[in-house]
């Protein structure tokens, strides 16, 4: 095998959760460009919808599943469709979050708890539900993010834990399924990249933090896509249990 033929997907069946838009969006075409075929997760039926239009039109077949990664029914439910339509789960993309800033001595319970529901317990709930059925060689990247490493000027308690949380998800179900099952497990730190979450920060936020990064820009998805590939591929084969920060070297400042 080529070394570049340890990036190939092809053959395999990929899970995304949040592909429904932004960051979820460009690695359903960046999996599907590495040959997998595709099961898209989110709340937005609709959206997942030109998601599927958009994989299927590289010519790869994708499954479109409403969920909600916070309820472990529907996590099950997802994995139960990919099987029944496809007989596999080799790759799994923890991507579906929410991100929010609340002061700490104002956020509820109600609030605090919703972000872990999502971003750290949505995540156990599919790694659980696709360790069940994957095969050795199989991979779950999780998306964390650098606010799981180090903070970025904003209340971000919640978000932070969840990210950090993550984190800790990454290592422990490593050690659990390496030798045992196979299933390498590592997450991803990102940085700054556009998306409908980043349209959320306020005018001028993103900018004042540009001077944190050295390489004095946000990324682009694609450059977050590769370190997918990667990890999800043969290419990663040797990897597992690692958070590797994409993020210009922020969290190096
Ligand atoms: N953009 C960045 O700079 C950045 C940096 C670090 C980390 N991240 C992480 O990257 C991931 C993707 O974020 P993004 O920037 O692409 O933001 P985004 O455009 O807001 O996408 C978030 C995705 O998560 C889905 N989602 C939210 N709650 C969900 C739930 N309960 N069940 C299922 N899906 C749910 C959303 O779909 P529905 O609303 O349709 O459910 C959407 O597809 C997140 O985990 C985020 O924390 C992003």
């Amino acid at each position: 095998m080529s070394l570049l033929d340890r990036f190939s997907l092809a053959g395999k069946v990929a899970v995304v959760t949040g592909a429904s838009s932004g960051l979820g969006v460009a690695f359903a075409r960046g999996l599907a460009e590495a040959g997998a075929d595709l099961v898209l997760g989110a709340r937005r039926a609709d959206r997942l919808e030109d998601t599927r239009r958009t994989v299927e039109a590289m010519g790869r077949r994708a499954l479109c599943v409403p969920t909600d990664v916070a309820k472990p029914a529907d996590c099950q439910a997802l994995v139960d469709a990919a099987m029944a339509e496809f007989g596999q789960v080799d790759v799994l993309v923890n991507n579906a979050g929410i991100g929010t800033a609340v002061p700490a001595t104002r956020e509820t319970p109600e609030e605090f708890a919703q972000v872990i529901d999502v971003n750290l317990n949505g995540c156990y709930w599919m790694a659980q539900a696709c360790g069940r059925v994957m095969q050795p060689g199989s991979s779950i990247v999780n998306i964390s993010s650098i606010l799981g490493l180090t903070t970025a000027g904003l209340p971000q308690a919640a978000y932070s834990a969840s990210k950090a949380g993550l984190i800790g998800l990454t290592r422990d179900l490593a050690q659990q399924w390496g030798a045992r099952k196979g299933i390498r497990v590592n997450a991803l730190a990102p940085g700054f990249f556009a998306s409908e979450m980043t349209e959320t920060y306020r005018p001028g936020y993103l900018d004042a933090m540009i001077h944190r990064v050295p390489l004095a820009r946000m990324g682009d998805p694609d450059e977050l896509t590769t370190a997918v590939v990667f990890l999800a591929s043969a290419a990663g084969g040797y990897v597992t249990g690692q958070t590797l920060a994409v993020d210009g070297g922020t969290t190096i400042t």
